[in-house]
């Protein structure tokens, strides 16, 4: 049976672009006192994700590749904020082995598709809706996962669809898939900040 209790922890955001579920998944939050977004973190110093920082106090960090890939100095500036999972939202780099290893069971994705179809390297964003336009599927939808060293490989924890018409276009695709994304992002992220760990208690 599935322990449930309070949900709580230090989270991380990383993102890399706009942060539109960056911001749901704050305001989702900010009602639970025992639930911190800790950090937000990018690659790309202009996203605007960032300015979520200065909106609601929250500390941000910018790295490049050299200092995510080459070095592990991440790893120490997540365990100064005692962060207890990493979620990726819209974060378009792959996590680096040293990272998922630091972090087992305690990064996660979201994915704008039904995975495992209309995932790996170069699908993103609207890439993912063109191409499931292009197949004329009847529904697409969101892949929330846990990450590993592969792009969108992880093991699958929630999936959500929408229903699409023939004339739907992939602007209007990526509108479908994004309500469901701001609605079911944060509720997952609770619910997996409310499982309790094996052995505690
Ligand atoms: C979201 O749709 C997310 O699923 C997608 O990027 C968008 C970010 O939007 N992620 C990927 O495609 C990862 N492969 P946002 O910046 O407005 O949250």
């Amino acid at each position: 049976m599935e322990m449930l209790s309070k949900p709580s922890g230090n989270i991380a955001i990383f993102a890399s672009g706009t942060g539109s579920n960056a911001l749901k998944i704050i305001e989702f939050f900010k009602e639970e006192a025992s639930v911190n977004i800790v950090l937000i973190a990018s690659n790309k110093p202009s996203a605007s994700v960032l300015n979520y920082g200065e909106e609601f106090d929250i500390e941000t960090l910018v790295f490049d590749r050299e200092y995510f890939y080459k070095s592990e100095k991440i790893v120490e500036k997540l365990q100064a904020f005692e962060v207890d999972m990493i979620v990726l939202a819209g974060f378009l780099w792959l996590v680096p082995g040293y990272l998922v290893q630091q972090f087992p069971g305690r990064i996660i994705n979201i994915h704008p598709a039904l995975l495992p179809k209309y995932g790996g390297k170069g699908m993103y964003g609207m890439n993912v809706h063109r191409a499931v336009k292009a197949a004329n599927e009847p529904t697409s939808g969101i892949t929330i996962h846990y990450v590993n060293e592969k792009y969108d490989e992880g093991s699958i924890i929630f999936q959500a669809d929408c229903a699409l018409n023939s004339s739907d276009t992939p602007e209007m695709i990526a509108k479908k898939v994004l309500k469901l994304e701001h609605y079911y992002f944060p509720r997952v992220i609770k619910s997996l900040l409310s499982q309790k760990p094996e052995g505690d208690g």
